[in-house]
């Protein structure tokens, strides 16, 4: 059996609700994991030694980019070493947290992770699950819908066939500030709901796809 790699990018512990929705969906698995935590250990950001490297004969790299594809090298077969992915990726001011980005940034590499031919991306229709806490609601009739940008981008980042191509599932936990802003209380029981069904869905997900695919 491959492994689930599990990316961890909230800059929260333990206090991490999406983390914690993380751990059911872990223990659900139940087979071997790789775990790499983007807010202990963030990955260096993508650099111009980065860029050039890809396009760059390997014989004729500058130390500079012999060290930034060593990176880029160390990701991407971890990531293509895996046979269904786990990602953590909290919502910070509308988007993603940065060292998310930073990962992202080092591993979608044309011809190796990305592919624009027939072909098709390496990893295409592996499963996928993304867990994405947010402190407010983004649902339809909210003030704030239409403003997430986290969950669309990841979707067609992670998930377009164009892109990383994963047979992506995604879980969101809302409201998650409800419990701890008081002017938010009256939404502690929405908040609540969200929660109990972010955890059940994080079961289910691994359910089908430990049933539908070969992981
Ligand atoms: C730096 C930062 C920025 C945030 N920005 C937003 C935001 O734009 N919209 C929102 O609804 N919640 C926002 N929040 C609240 C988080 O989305 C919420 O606390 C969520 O539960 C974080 O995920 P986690 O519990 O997995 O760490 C922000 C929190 C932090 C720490």
């Amino acid at each position: 059996m491959s492994y689930l790699l599990h990316i961890d990018s909230s800059s929260l512990g333990t206090g991490s609700v999406s983390r914690t929705v993380a751990d059911t969906a872990r223990a659900a698995w139940g087979g071997p994991v790789v775990h790499r935590d983007l807010a202990a250990s963030p990955v260096p950001h993508l650099s111009a030694a980065g860029i050039t490297a890809r396009v760059t004969d390997r014989n004729q790299h500058t130390p500079e980019q012999a060290q930034a594809i060593a990176v880029q090298d160390e990701l991407i077969e971890e990531f293509l070493g895996a046979g269904a992915y786990l990602f953590t990726v909290p919502m910070y001011n509308y988007t993603m947290p940065s060292v998310f980005k930073a990962w992202l940034d080092q591993i979608m590499v044309v011809d190796r992770t990305l592919n624009f031919g027939a072909e098709g991306p390496a990893a295409a229709g592996r499963p996928a699950i993304l867990v994405s806490a947010r402190g407010g609601g983004y649902g339809p009739g909210t003030p704030n819908h239409g403003k997430d940008f986290v969950v669309p981008a990841l979707e067609t980042i992670l998930g377009d066939p164009h892109c990383l191509g994963l047979d992506l599932r995604t879980i969101t936990p809302e409201l998650t500030l409800a419990p701890v802003n008081p002017a938010l209380a009256a939404l502690i029981p929405l908040h609540e709901a969200s929660l109990a069904g972010a955890h059940e869905q994080a079961r289910f997900h691994v359910r089908k796809f430990t049933e539908l695919h070969s992981v």
